[in-house]
């Protein structure tokens, strides 16, 4: 009975605080079973604020006070200034003193060196300093000042100081009662973020997260850009351009106020890292989007001098080696031209798949012998730089059992659009969810006059399984 009750008390609250930022997202979520995802959702919510506070109520009033805490932060200038134009994307940093020394000079060398000029202009890059003893703050700021001169001037380098309400932390966060020490780091961790998204966001479009402790890819705003392009139209809400646990995710700016109302919900116990699954997953986003190559690495932190809260990140390894390409079929209804076969492009012997006059509905498609645990996807299409023979709109799906009679797979599930002509994504799979893949699908979403050459397809297997 008990328990019943406290069920019912939580799903109200848990829709209450849900429903205002879900309505707009939901409606143009296409993934399947909606309902059944929701109800999944609410008990992740209602577990999450069962084991993380034994005051439910309390916790959700202190998160309606909290808001307007948020609304009333103050913000310091340390160097720079605002942009007068709204960019399209926010690099945000928030950094602490560490004991071991901070690599913040060093990230933001990093970021200035990918970037060119024209890229430059789009973004803003915000430096979130929340330590609070003054003389490093000051320091901090002088010697960013001081490095990065030109870019303060041009406003694309501010660097800010934030308070919550005019005290450093929410409710004092060192008397509230934590259990262990890295409970009140994971919740300073939060806050500081809050804190720098609620500045974010009315900065730019976009937000890119960012570590104090990375380096970048030459170009990776210009990646960013494409990327966000291409995924315009379709549902996300978190994009994933690292395998860092914070680093290289980028949001929606207009999501940054309820992702900074969910930070502070669970501002006790989970660390950031672990809510920003919850977070898209509760906005209809079920599995990670991770956009291959990685383009931002860790520059290494050094764990031993800061705490046993965090570990070091193991970054995933990039080098997959050969693409496995499994024995498959081919299905198409594309025209080919030049005397080609759809399977050229899966030879990786150099020769491609010609075809010409797509339109939407237009498909290509590989089906798997046996159903496999796909790691790895990249299509290329075309040849060059100067994007000859580009499929300019078109998206990749992942296809289920059972196989129909036409010999393509019956269901089929998003896993991205195709970017400036080329396909390369990681494949993440549900928790619990074992269903392997069984075909692997190009679809053309705009019509398309002129030659296509659909080039190498290259599919990565988790070895041992399927
Ligand atoms: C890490 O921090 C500890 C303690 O501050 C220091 O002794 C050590 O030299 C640091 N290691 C590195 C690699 O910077
Ligand atoms: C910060 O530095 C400025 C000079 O750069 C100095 O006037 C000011 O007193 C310093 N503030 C603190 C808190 O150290
Ligand atoms: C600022 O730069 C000076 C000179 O390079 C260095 O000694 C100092 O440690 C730096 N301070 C901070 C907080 O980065
Ligand atoms: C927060 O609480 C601690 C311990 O009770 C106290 O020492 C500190 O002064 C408080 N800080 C603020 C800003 O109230
Ligand atoms: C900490 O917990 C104790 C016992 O659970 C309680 O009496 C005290 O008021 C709590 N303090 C704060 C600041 O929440
Ligand atoms: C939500 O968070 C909890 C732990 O904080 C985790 O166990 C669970 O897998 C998360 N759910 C999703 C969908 O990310
Ligand atoms: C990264 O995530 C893993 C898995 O959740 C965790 O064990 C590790 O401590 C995290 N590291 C950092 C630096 O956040
Ligand atoms: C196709 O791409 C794979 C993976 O990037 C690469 O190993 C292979 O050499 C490429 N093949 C051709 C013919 O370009
Ligand atoms: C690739 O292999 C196929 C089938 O063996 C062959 O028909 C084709 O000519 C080869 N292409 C090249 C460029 O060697």
């Amino acid at each position: 009975m008990y328990h019943c009750f406290w069920r019912c008390v939580l799903v109200i609250v848990s829709l209450l605080f849900c429903s205002f930022f879900l309505h707009d997202k939901i409606q143009n979520v296409e993934y399947k079973l909606l309902l059944k995802e929701k109800d999944k959702a609410w008990q992740i919510l209602v577990q999450q604020i069962s084991s993380e506070s034994k005051n439910h109520l309390e916790t959700f009033k202190e998160m309606q006070q909290r808001a307007p805490l948020l609304q009333h932060a103050k913000y310091r200038f340390l160097a720079g200034a605002p942009p007068q134009q709204k960019k399209l994307l926010t690099v945000g940093i928030s950094s602490m003193q560490p004991p071991g020394g901070s690599h913040l000079l060093d990230t933001l060398r990093s970021v200035f060196e990918a970037t060119s000029e024209p890229e430059c202009r789009s973004i803003v890059v915000l430096v979130h300093l929340s330590d609070p003893d003054p003389e490093w703050l000051n320091q901090t700021a002088a010697n960013i000042s001081r490095l990065f001169a030109p870019h303060i001037e041009a406003r694309e380098l501010l660097v800010i100081h934030g308070l919550l309400g005019g005290s450093p932390v929410p409710g004092n966060l060192s008397d509230a009662n934590h259990t262990s020490p890295c409970e009140a780091l994971y919740s300073r961790q939060k806050v500081d973020y809050a804190l720098l998204m609620n500045f974010a966001s009315s900065l730019s479009d976009y937000f890119l997260l960012m570590e104090d402790h990375v380096h970048c890819s030459p170009k990776f705003v210009s990646a960013i850009y494409w990327a966000l392009s291409a995924w315009e139209e379709l549902p996300w809400v978190i994009l994933e351009f690292s395998s860092l646990n914070m680093s290289g995710k980028v949001f929606r700016s207009s999501d940054l106020s309820r992702l900074t109302s969910f930070f502070f919900l669970f501002l006790k116990g989970t660390p950031a890292h672990l809510l920003l699954s919850n977070f898209s997953f509760l906005l209809g986003q079920t599995v990670p989007i991770s956009l291959a190559p990685n383009l931002f690495h860790s520059l290494g932190y050094n764990f031993t001098s800061r705490n046993t809260c965090y570990q070091e990140e193991r970054e995933e390894e990039e080098n997959l080696g050969k693409p496995h390409n499994p024995p498959a079929s081919f299905y198409t209804n594309m025209m080919s031209t030049g005397s080609t076969v759809p399977e050229y492009a899966y030879l990786m012997n150099g020769s491609y798949f010609q075809t010409q006059y797509l339109i939407p509905g237009h498909k290509y498609t590989v089906v798997f012998r046996q159903p496999h645990m796909v790691t790895h996807i990249k299509f290329l299409t075309g040849i060059g730089k100067l994007g000859l023979f580009y499929l300019q709109q078109g998206q990749v799906e992942l296809g289920y059992e059972p196989i129909l009679e036409d010999n393509a797979c019956a269901r089929y599930a998003l896993l991205g659009p195709l970017v400036k002509g080329k396909f390369y994504q990681k494949v993440h799979y549900e928790e619990d969810f074992v269903e392997a893949v069984r075909c692997v699908r190009l679809l053309v979403t705009a019509p398309h006059d002129s030659a296509v050459w659909i080039r190498n397809i290259s599919i990565w297997i988790k070895s041992g399984k399927g």
